[in-house]
């Protein structure tokens, strides 16, 4: 079988996101909820063999865009080996990863040797204290050695991903703003989500609008040209800057109608909407011998049942269920 995935509003669905693991070495505020998080046990998440199976499938139906996500991607072990096999597979056009970069400084050249160049950072402070604050280590430093460490690398574009919350990290606006004018960095402003029981909630979250405000005090936002598949963020450039500011506006601008992604959970289900709980399992028949047309059948599937667009509203509901780590954003 060759083939594309299109569906009902003729998207063409060539992103495949892959959650490699559940587990993370940070609790940020937004994603992990309170208390002891139950861990998914070994066999129950998808061994790289079946993860490179799947994609293998998912490339014959159009994939071509791989993001590997997590948790946390790099505290699983051969994870930089799966980038290289990833890498390898002449059809994709891209593959990339999303990580919060507390092994990044040391993980980085292999990375980068692996033939990763695009890299998204989570980075919610600049302020150490702050950053132990919202994900629970203090692990501020760690994390800006990566990121500095991969700009030297060359690693490009190197996209930084700010969770604004209200009361919590709104005060640095300007400081995130300021960075993208000094370094190369795209740096993203995220609105909140309501995914799983995060201790955060819709009540801390900050519009995109008010950002942009408060943005603008350092210098008009020149728009910078979205490419068809450029994924969520619209972007801007202060003038004479190094890097961009970009925002992803889940809840006050949904990008649905651009959406080209696909996700593939820690524990191997097919999503086609982050905001949506409904997923199709393929572990079962990953494990139970099915043949990759059988496998495909379930990408179309899942590519046919994909709504329109997601229906959360600002005032928080409905949620997603699912909690973010397994997921991967
Ligand atoms: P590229 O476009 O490939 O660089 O990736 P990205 O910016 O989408 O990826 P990243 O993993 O850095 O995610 C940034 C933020 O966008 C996270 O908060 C994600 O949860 C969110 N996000 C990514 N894709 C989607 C999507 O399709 N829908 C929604 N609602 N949010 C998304
Ligand atoms: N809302 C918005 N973004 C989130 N992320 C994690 N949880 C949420 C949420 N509830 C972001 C992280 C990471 C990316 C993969 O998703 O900051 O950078
Ligand atoms: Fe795509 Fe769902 Fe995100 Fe909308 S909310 S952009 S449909 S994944």
């Amino acid at each position: 079988f060759v083939g594309e995935l299109v569906d009902r509003e003729k998207r063409h669905l060539n992103y495949l996101r892959v959650s490699i693991t559940d587990r993370c070495n940070l609790r940020c505020l937004y994603c992990a909820p309170e208390g002891r998080i139950p861990k998914l046990n070994h066999d129950d998440i998808l061994s790289y063999e079946e993860i490179l199976r799947l994609v293998r499938i998912g490339i014959r139906l159009g994939i071509r865009k791989i993001r590997i996500t997590g948790g946390e991607p790099l505290v699983r072990k051969g994870a930089v080996d799966l980038l290289r096999r990833l890498v390898a597979l002449r059809e994709l056009e891209d593959v990339s990863l999303t990580t919060n970069g507390v092994l990044l400084a040391s993980k980085a050249q292999e990375i980068y040797d692996a033939g990763v160049r695009r890299i998204n950072i989570s980075l919610d402070s600049l302020v150490p204290e702050k950053f132990a604050q919202i994900t629970g280590y203090d692990r501020f430093e760690q994390v800006w050695a990566g990121i500095e460490r991969a700009r030297e690398i060359g690693f490009s574009p190197i996209k930084i991903n700010v969770v604004a919350m209200r009361g919590i990290n709104d005060d640095e606006i300007l400081d995130f703003g300021r960075l993208s004018i000094n370094r190369p960095f795209h740096i993203r402003f995220i609105e909140y989500m309501p995914i799983g029981n995060s201790r955060t909630n819709s009540r801390d979250q900050i519009l995109t609008p008010e950002i942009q405000n408060k943005i603008s005090m350092l210098g008009d936002l020149i728009p910078v040209e979205n490419h068809c598949h450029d994924g969520p963020a619209r972007r801007y450039r202060l003038a004479g800057a190094l890097g961009e500011i970009g925002f992803i506006s889940a809840l006050s601008q949904h990008f649905c109608s651009r959406c080209n992604r696909l996700r593939l959970t820690a524990d191997g289900k097919l999503r086609a909407c982050l905001l949506s709980d409904r997923h199709e399992p393929l572990k079962e028949l990953l494990r139970g011998g099915a043949s990759d047309e059988a496998l495909a059948e379930i990408f179309r599937i899942a590519v046919r049942q994909k709504a329109a667009r997601h229906h959360l509203a600002l005032n928080g509901s409905p949620t997603v269920n699912d909690q973010m780590q397994g997921i991967g954003g």
